[in-house]
């Protein structure tokens, strides 16, 4: 942390402001323009719209740019071994996700890779695509286990997250994600599996306060509404937290379970129903984490984005960065699809990608909006409004980033 007090000048800094809950639908919209930030140990100390006069403060000149909080992805599978650019030809042969999931490809493939990598080339290879993720601007993101499957590699996987938390610049959250797929010792025998889980894995994990949240691939031949339940209960009360991937590829009922249970977050939701909708609109309801770049890659429908906020949903982007139906961890171009395939209008996208991205982790009492108090943890863009990273794409339109006050990109 950086103790010395610095005026951020002359730029057009956005935000959204922090009321102590996830900024639900039409208020997802109400971003601020302020033209100066005062950074004072490393946190926001005060903002002005009109720039602070006579003060004997050092100035960083922005020379008008755009300013931002630090982007904030909730949602990614970063540790990982293998590639699967072997799906592609089968992909555009006609074969959809979850057939080359049955056929034993898909998240099986990886996780007979990541089994099989060590440690070391697992960690290494997590670090240079956390490096590139700060390059393009993110500097909190959620990591989820779920390659591993076996006690050894569940637990492997997540001391590597712990490693990147304790070696990187960055806010890293934790999430064990045993119940990705069903490992092929256990095919034909899910309830086995998920009593090994909660029996030996979770309890162990929890002992060793290796990850903050559980989650669950809730969907049709994976894991079933009732089994995400019985997960969800075990892990609860072994303290952690929860999210869920819901109705991703069929309509089963996830955001619904996700909103009776009060899950931190409900996840894709790509085929969420309208009775779905309904739920995750109630105060209180769990953060809706889309992800744009996994319709794009699966070439299937987007998410309701616009329903959702129009029915008062609180609504958060992510990458969900994975080998299989996102290999992309670019944060820039999640926004550029919000834009132009989930039709969010620009503030909300901001508020999206920041601040109920923050709720959707529960960091927001440090990171996700320059709110006085929190951290100094912003992007300077090649830039002068907001629009314009939204407009361009595939390009890198980061000038640089700061964390708690320091550059660090
Ligand atoms: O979020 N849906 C499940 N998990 C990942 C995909 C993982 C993979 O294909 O390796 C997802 O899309
Ligand atoms: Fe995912």
């Amino acid at each position: 942390m950086s103790t010395d007090a610095f005026i951020l000048s002359n730029a057009r800094i956005f935000t959204p402001h922090d009321q102590g809950v996830p900024l639900r639908g039409a208020k997802s919209a109400s971003v601020r323009e302020y033209r100066e930030l005062l950074v004072e140990e490393g946190r926001v100390a005060e903002l002005s719209e009109s720039g602070f006069k006579g003060r004997n403060i050092p100035r960083l000149d922005c020379g008008g740019a755009l300013v931002t909080p630090g982007l904030v992805d909730p949602h990614t599978h970063a540790v990982y071994g293998g590639s699967r650019e072997n799906e592609l030809p089968l992909k555009l042969a006609g074969a959809d996700y979850m057939e080359i999931h049955r056929a034993g490809g898909g998240i099986a493939s990886t996780v007979r890779a990541t089994r099989a990598a060590n440690s070391e080339s697992l960690l290494e290879k997590a670090k240079n695509d956390l490096k590139e993720m700060q390059r393009l601007g993110v500097t909190t993101v959620e990591i989820k286990s779920g390659y591993g499957l076996d006690f050894e590699t569940e637990i492997k996987t997540l001391e590597i997250i712990r490693s990147l938390q304790e070696s990187m610049d960055m806010n890293i959250v934790s999430t064990f994600m045993g119940a990705h797929s069903i490992p092929e010792e256990y095919k034909g025998n899910t309830a086995g599996y998920i009593e090994f889980q909660i029996k030996e894995i979770m309890p162990k994990i929890a002992d060793m306060g290796l990850a903050e949240f559980c989650d669950v691939f809730c969907e049709e031949g994976v894991f079933s509404i009732e089994e995400t339940r019985e997960i969800f209960k075990a892990a609860r009360k072994l303290g952690f937290k929860l999210k869920i991937h819901a109705d991703e590829i069929v309509s089963l009922g996830g955001a619904e379970l996700a909103a009776e249970m009060k899950l931190t977050s409900a996840d894709h939701l790509m085929a969420v129903s309208d009775a779905g909708i309904q739920a995750l609109s109630a105060p209180g309801a769990p953060v809706a984490v889309l992800l744009p770049g996994t319709s794009f890659y699966l070439r299937q429908n987007y998410a309701p984005a616009r329903r959702m906020l129009d029915s008062g949903v609180a609504v958060a982007l992510a990458s969900d960065y994975n080998p299989g139906s996102c290999p992309s961890l670019n944060m820039q171009f999640i926004l550029n699809l919000a834009y132009l395939y989930l039709r969010m209008r620009p503030e909300e996208i901001l508020s999206a990608a920041t601040l109920n991205a923050a709720y959707a982790v529960d960091r927001a009492k440090r990171v996700g909006s320059l709110d006085v108090g929190k951290d100094a943890d912003f992007v300077i863009w090649n830039a002068d409004n907001l629009e314009y990273p939204l407009y361009r794409f595939g390009q890198n339109l980061v000038k640089s980033v700061y964390r708690q006050g320091r550059k660090i990109i």
